[in-house]
């Protein structure tokens, strides 16, 4: 499987007969590399609504036909855009033909652009091809991540941009309670407010037994 950065907390995941976006934030997000057109996939898994998240899921989803895989809320919003979609809740998940996504819990807030209630924000676990990747979407840093750790985490995406989810330190918490094999850092020096020093997190997490910590640049692929 491929593992290509987009950007703030954008991933694609290319498995062997499908390409699956997580969070695709493109047009207006001044690190990105890939526009758009750039992809055509088969899903689209949003973790909320918030508008450096849903992105370009309308269009993208619109030309590809790709399903998106979401809170039931947000399903049924961009149901009424004529987007396809299946409706999940936190705790939930579902077999896909790439592999298995459930939701987990994300200590967060979350509407539309325009407002709507989005339901509650998630993060999501997906296990494709042997690996188990958890995308954390925007959180703070709780205990329960101890629980998902159990699951075998191999790749764990996790913000650390601060003011808007959990901070440098608290993901380095969140990298104990975790224990993955490989750490991405993501929704970061997106905009100012949310500037870290990620070689700086690189070099704390590398400092605990048995963790990598990747810093992708937008565009930059992980083969896992
Ligand atoms: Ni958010
Ligand atoms: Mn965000």
């Amino acid at each position: 499987m491929k593992l290509t950065y987009l950007g703030h907390s954008g991933v694609s995941l290319r498995t062997a007969g499908h390409e699956v976006l997580i969070d695709p934030f493109l047009t207006d997000n001044p690190v990105a590399v890939h526009e758009p057109d750039a992809f055509d996939p088969s899903h689209v898994i949003l973790t909320h609504a918030h508008g450096d998240h849903l992105g370009d899921t309308v269009a993208i989803a619109k030309r590809s036909g790709a399903q998106v895989v979401s809170s039931a809320e947000i399903v049924g919003y961009l149901g009424r855009s004529g987007v396809s979609g299946r409706a999940f809740n936190i705790g939930g998940g579902g077999d896909f033909p790439f592999g298995r996504v459930t939701f987990t819990p994300a200590w967060h807030s979350n509407s539309f652009p325009d407002g709507t209630y989005g339901g509650m924000p998630m993060g999501v676990i997906i296990e494709s091809e042997g690996v188990t990747i958890y995308h954390a979407g925007d959180t703070a840093l709780f205990s329960d991540m101890a629980l998902i750790a159990r699951r075998g985490i191999d790749v764990a995406l996790l913000p650390i941009g601060d003011t808007f989810t959990m901070g440098p330190d608290d993901a380095l918490e969140a990298v104990r309670l975790i224990a993955p094999k490989v750490v991405i850092p993501i929704h970061y020096d997106t905009f100012e407010a949310i500037e870290q020093d990620a070689a700086a997190f690189a070099r704390a997490v590398a400092a605990l037994d048995g963790i990598t910590c990747h810093p992708l640049a937008p565009g930059e692929a992980l083969d896992l």
